[in-house]
């Protein structure tokens, strides 16, 4: 029996397989490579000493979800391929929703069709959307404000009517906080096309001098220092919250819905802090104007994560900072 991953070379996916070596799942994974690159597979062989079946091509292509379900006996299916760019989104709804929500559904259908049960699903805390509180609780009202942010709103609600009418399947919608970091042994983490939108990936190449500085967007928030708060959670601890959904799928039917995040939240000004200490670098920055869309702070309230999947991140800012110089810096 195996766990098929999709979108299993990209960031979360490949620090998930990693992880998921590391428990004795055998893994079969799917990727077109729009946003990794082939190398990352020897790099999960390399850290894990395991090997795996990788199918190169589209979610979308059913032919191809045909032979991997055929080929395979697959017992749950660990959901991350997507496309991530909120302004992209923006300006390709049609490419996002088709890429995310019609690649769902051709996943879901190859899964009914060969009776796999079991789906966790990477949600993301902008599925809070701009009018609730924090700390964000998994019971809040979900929105969006861009196609990005919809296509994560309308595949929880996919999901949660797959459930309602097949009381065998288990889905484990996992809301994502920020995510950064990297693998100790620094040879994989995130690797963005282009001018980075995150945070963490900006201040990377600010630090090696690829950008002079970096863009504070807005002081005036109502926050610790004026800038805007996110919860940041390592990779690793997020990898693991996915052998915990797992687990949790395993001995549960019906669809559940949780938070990964550390709880505690993080100005952009504390962050570029800890990164300067971590890596010895400096990150100069420039005060500009608040970036719009964006919230004055996000972090979640993580009591659920522990009482229903038994879960909870282990590292904290400076080890997100070390870990991530490491990578990126190859410190
Ligand atoms: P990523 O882009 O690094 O990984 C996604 C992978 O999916 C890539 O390897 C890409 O090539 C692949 N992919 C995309 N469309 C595909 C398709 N049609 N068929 C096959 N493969 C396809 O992104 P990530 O940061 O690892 O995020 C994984 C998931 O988590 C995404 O669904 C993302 O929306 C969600 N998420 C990410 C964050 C974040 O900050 N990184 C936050 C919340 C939620
Ligand atoms: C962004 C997305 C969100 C997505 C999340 C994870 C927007 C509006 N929101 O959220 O939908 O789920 O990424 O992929 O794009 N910042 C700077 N300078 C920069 C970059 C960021 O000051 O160059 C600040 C932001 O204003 C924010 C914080 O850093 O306060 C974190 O930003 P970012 O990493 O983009 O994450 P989110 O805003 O949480």
């Amino acid at each position: 029996m195996s766990v098929l991953v999709t979108g299993g070379a990209g960031f979360i996916g490949s620090h998930t397989v990693v992880q998921l070596f590391e428990h004795g799942e055998e893994i079969v994974i799917l990727d077109n490579f729009s946003n990794s690159s082939p190398d990352v597979l020897d790099k999960i062989r390399q850290i894990s000493g395991r090997d795996f079946r990788f199918y190169e091509g589209d979610m979308r292509d059913r032919e191809l979800l045909e032979r991997i379900f055929t080929e395979n006996e697959i017992e749950a299916v660990i959901h991350f391929a997507g496309l991530k760019a909120v302004g992209e989104s923006v300006e390709k709804p049609l490419e996002y929703y088709d890429n995310n929500i019609n690649g769902t559904l051709c996943v879901l259908e190859a899964m009914k069709a060969h009776g796999c049960k079991r789906m966790i699903f990477s949600s993301s805390a902008t599925v809070y959307g701009n009018d609730n509180k924090v700390p964000f609780t998994e019971d809040m009202k979900t929105s969006a404000t861009n196609p990005y942010g919809w296509t994560k709103v309308f595949i929880e609600h996919i999901l949660e009517g797959v459930c309602t009418s097949d009381r065998e399947f288990s889905a484990v919608l996992l809301r994502y906080f920020n995510p950064i970091g990297a693998h100790k042994s620094g040879l994989i983490g995130e690797k963005p096309n282009g001018i980075p939108n995150n945070l963490m990936p900006y201040i990377v190449k600010v630090a090696n001098g690829e950008y002079d500085h970096l863009n504070v967007f807005g002081d005036d928030y109502d926050t610790v220092d004026g800038t805007g708060v996110r919860d940041y959670i390592h990779v690793v601890d997020l990898a693991d919250g996915h052998t915990a959904a797992l687990e949790y799928a395993r001995k549960n039917k019906g669809v559940q819905t949780v938070n990964l995040g550390t709880g505690r939240g993080t100005s952009v000004l504390e962050l570029v802090k800890a990164f300067e200490k971590a890596s010895g670098k400096k990150v100069p920055y420039v005060i500009a104007p608040r970036r719009p869309g964006d919230i004055a702070e996000c972090y979640a309230d993580v009591s659920k994560a522990k009482e229903v999947l038994g879960w909870q991140a282990k590292y904290d800012i400076d080890d997100m900072c070390a870990d991530n110089a490491r990578w990126a810096l190859k410190l």
